[in-house]
């Protein structure tokens, strides 16, 4: 274990302390978030890298190091995760020595993808008709059923369209099965669609449901490259739909915090394509362009305080930078957000975000566009 040696060295005892599961830019904008209300995060980094060192105490062990988690306990209020590839013994550990939300059964019901298909088909909840194959028979036959080509998600670990890879034809699926990871996979229906959007939504202890605009992302390669929120020409008859499925699954699973449903968009017509159980990139526009962020607001759900507003102020683009961080002068005369993660810089890795507000969508588009450009200048 590396990192902070206790109680000793947290800050005035007046503030309540959060500990977090991992210490990626979601942990790090979460302590960003919690230094505006007066909140202490205390983070939990599992890796030897920390984006967030000198931001907040953070601890560096392994998972499964349980004099550390009992260090990340003491003395904090209550505990929640920004990445949802913990081992569920460590949640399960925690859970004993301290509150954590969301609750573990949380995780117990989405980490592995093929419970949480199982979880929207149990609630009627609009999904791509899937299956886990046993065999490669089983592959064979949802490539029958469903039709070429298919989708295949590893169970377990996916981020950013890792572990997943798309089926043309037989020899895809034999390949697939034959390379299939040690938890194995599901398979589903490629699903055609207009967009991608995706809703956060955040439930309070006392079970008040509050939701952002349904957002648009664009995506490369599966990787989120760019939100725009809110979309102007969506109906509110879109926005009750995605509020719908939400809500259902915030309430069975007793969530407490942020949670963002990805979806695809046909029109009028929506299908869940996952859940993430944290605070989302799709909602990082929240910092700038909502009355209260997705960060603040997981914070005051999982501390029991009054939820904060998620109405839009402004029309917002949030875009990924990917592989390394640009320059600040290329863009400081845009007005633009920077969020720089002070990652290392390595090919397709989020290591920062650009937000740009506009008072109009037609000003946020403008301000887009000559900032998309600028980018694509740097990069060429
Ligand atoms: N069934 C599908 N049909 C068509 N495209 C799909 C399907 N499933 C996923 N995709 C595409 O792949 C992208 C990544 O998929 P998904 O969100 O399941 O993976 P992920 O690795 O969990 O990504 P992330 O963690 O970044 O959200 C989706 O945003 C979408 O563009
Ligand atoms: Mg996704």
């Amino acid at each position: 274990m590396r990192g902070y040696a206790g109680k000793a060295e947290m800050s005035a005892e007046a503030h309540p302390v959060v500990a977090v599961l991992g210490g990626g830019q979601l942990g790090r904008m979460l302590v960003q978030a919690g230094q505006r209300i007066g909140v202490d995060c205390r983070l939990y980094v599992p890796g030897p890298e920390t984006v967030t060192s000198g931001a907040a105490p953070a601890i560096s062990a392994a998972w499964d190091d349980e004099d550390a988690l009992r260090c990340l306990a003491d003395g904090a209020t209550v505990a929640t995760w920004e990445v949802e590839h913990v081992p569920l013994g460590t949640v399960a550990f925690l859970s004993r020595l301290v509150q954590v939300y969301p609750a573990a059964s949380v995780l117990v019901n989405v980490q592995d993808r093929m419970l949480q298909k199982g979880l929207f088909d149990c609630l009627g909840l609009p999904t791509a008709p899937w299956m886990a194959p046993d065999d490669l028979e089983s592959c064979r036959e949802a490539a029958a059923r469903f039709g070429l080509p298919l989708v295949a998600k590893a169970r377990l670990g996916g981020y950013d369209g890792r572990g997943q890879r798309i089926l043309r034809c037989d020899a895809d699926v034999v390949e697939a099965w034959n390379q299939r990871g040690p938890y194995g996979f599901i398979l589903e229906r490629f699903v055609s669609f207009t967009d991608e959007c995706s809703i956060v939504s955040v439930h309070g202890q006392d079970g008040e449901i509050r939701h952002w605009p349904v957002v648009e992302n664009r995506h490369h390669d599966g990787i989120l490259t760019t939100t725009l929120a809110p979309h102007p020409a969506w109906s509110p008859g879109l926005q009750a739909r995605a509020e719908a499925i939400a809500s259902t699954l915030l309430r069975k699973l007793n969530y407490v915090g942020v949670m963002a449903v990805e979806l695809f968009r046909n029109g009028e017509v929506l299908v869940i394509n996952e859940v993430a159980p944290r605070v989302h990139n799709s909602g990082h526009w929240t910092i700038e362009g909502a009355r209260c962020s997705q960060f603040e607001n997981h914070l005051r759900a999982i501390l029991g305080r009054p939820l904060g507003e998620t109405a839009a102020q402004g029309y917002a683009a949030m875009v990924n930078c990917l592989g390394t961080m640009p320059d600040a002068h290329h863009t400081e005369d845009l007005g633009v957000h920077r969020h720089d993660y002070r990652h290392q810089p390595r090919t397709g890795r989020k290591v920062g975000h650009l937000t740009v507000v506009g008072a109009t969508v037609a000003e946020r588009d403008a301000r887009l566009a000559v900032l998309q450009q600028r980018l694509a200048a740097i990069t060429v």
